[in-house]
């Protein structure tokens, strides 16, 4: 009875790339109990991870890393091509950053199947997890054939991930769905076997439809989010209710309720780098997909019109103190990667107000990219809005639903609220004698 067990246990696992997607694929593999080897380049991260300190923010990530990796199922090193010959599955999770025209900078996969090819010393399937271009596989391929000096098989697949940055080991090991891109039924095996201890739905499919569900389902979310933003502007031209507006709407099984939050928009390292590549991927196949223009133009948008609501207000806003609640782009993560927030605090600078700053998690990271930015820190909330004309809650961390309204009311000169995530009572913050700005609302 065991066997099959025994047999799918011994699959060891090299993934490249310890950054969000691959760490987290890393250390859940290595809990669901195979041998997994995760690589970096970067010997800094490598030596921290050795010592148990981790990259980056992510719920639940720490206790699975400690734990696999004193048990031994997880190792880390920079020596990609030992990880490279030590095992028969190789998850490529590096960054792809987007070029200056919109296109994927693919040149660490370049790189990864280059070494492939050069320590392919038994069969190996090279997966693809990062989100890469449509045809990035075919690329994959070719370019292991061009290098390798033996004729050893090897497979290329496609399994995108679809984790959530903040609930990213959640998703991972409940997955809603398993997708499964191969050219060969021993790549599907091999694939299926990995996660058969997951229960979700395998989609299979060629390489190229798995590179593009990836791109479509990422695209879709965010034109979901850019809809929901149009219709609250209306909403506020209307003076009706977008969140009533969104409950609505979202009843409708065929619509569903997730990413009809209305807001200051989409940020992170995803929708905004894989809307780009998708519009340009497009037009090099010959399609100009303008509904994804618009998309991003609507998201561009959102934040000027959330300044602008509060300029309305205030009137002035030069050395009006102005204090930012959240940074991050979305709560449970210190990522500050393409965050709305900088945007934000970028108008306020521009207007010469005096923004004070306020995040749980992401101030290291937001100190970084906004060094040498007239900007002040907060180290908790009521810091922050002490003598400030507005507070603004750019991200809806838990913590600030819990706050001490009636100290924040005592403790501002001005007590006015702009709620960029609609997170908040309005009716219970007008009833302290707030004035309430929300998008849509
Ligand atoms: C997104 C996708 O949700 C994942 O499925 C995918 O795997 C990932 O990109 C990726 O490609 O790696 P993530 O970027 O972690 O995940 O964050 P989301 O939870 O999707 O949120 C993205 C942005 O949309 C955030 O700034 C969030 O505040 C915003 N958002 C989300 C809204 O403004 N309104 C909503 O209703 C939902």
């Amino acid at each position: 009875m065991g066997q099959k067990k025994v047999i799918k246990k011994e699959y060891r696992i090299t993934v490249v790339g310890c950054g969000h997607v691959g760490l987290v694929t890393g250390a859940c593999f290595a809990e669901l109990g195979y041998r997994v080897c995760c690589v970096d380049k970067d010997k800094k991260k490598v030596n921290n991870l050795k010592k148990l300190i981790l990259p980056f923010y992510e719920p639940g990530l720490f206790e699975l890393v400690e734990k696999n990796y004193k048990r031994g199922k997880l190792e880390f090193t920079t020596d990609l091509k030992k990880a490279i010959r030590n095992v028969q599955v190789i998850f490529i999770a590096v960054g792809t950053p987007p070029n200056p025209d919109g296109s994927a900078d693919l040149s660490s996969l370049e790189r990864i199947a280059y070494l492939v090819a050069k320590n392919l010393n038994s069969y190996k399937l090279v997966v693809e997890k990062s989100t890469v271009p449509v045809q990035t596989g075919e690329k994959i391929k070719e370019t292991i054939l061009r290098y390798r000096k033996n004729s050893k098989p090897f497979d290329v697949a496609s399994n995108p991930e679809f984790l959530r940055e903040g609930k990213a080991v959640h998703d991972f090991l409940h997955p809603d769905r398993i997708v499964i891109g191969v050219e060969s039924e021993r790549a599907e095996k091999i694939l299926r076997d990995l996660y058969s201890s997951l229960k979700a739905p395998i989609v299979v499919t060629d390489i190229n439809t798995a590179e593009i569900i990836k791109h479509a389902s990422n695209s879709f979310l965010a034109t979901k989010i850019s809809f929901i933003n149009a219709v609250a502007r209306i909403c506020d031209l209307a003076k009706a209710n977008i969140d009533k507006v969104a409950e609505a709407m979202g009843l409708d099984p065929r619509i569903g309720k997730e990413f009809l939050k209305a807001g200051i928009g989409y940020g992170g390292f995803c929708f905004p780098k894989d809307l780009e590549a998708f519009l340009y991927i497009s037009k090099k196949l010959g399609y100009e997909f303008s509904l994804l223009k618009e998309v991003k133009r609507i998201n561009e948008e959102q934040k000027k019109y959330f300044v602008e609501k509060v300029k309305d207000y205030l009137w002035i806003l030069k050395d009006k103190k102005i204090a930012i609640l959240g940074l991050s782009f979305k709560p449970d993560t210190d990522d500050m990667r393409f965050a709305p927030s900088l945007d934000i605090i970028e108008f306020f600078l521009r207007e010469k107000s005096k923004p004070i700053l306020y995040d749980p998690q992401a101030r290291k990271e937001a100190e970084k990219l906004l060094k040498g930015k007239k900007v002040k820190f907060a180290k908790d909330p009521y810091q922050a809005v002490k003598d400030c004309d507005c507070v603004c809650f750019l991200t809806e961390w838990e913590e600030f639903k819990h706050l001490n309204f009636k100290k924040i009311k005592k403790l501002m000169r001005m007590p006015l609220i702009a709620d960029g995530r609609n997170m908040l009572d309005k009716r219970y913050l007008e009833s302290l004698g707030f004035k309430y700005l929300g998008i849509g609302t």
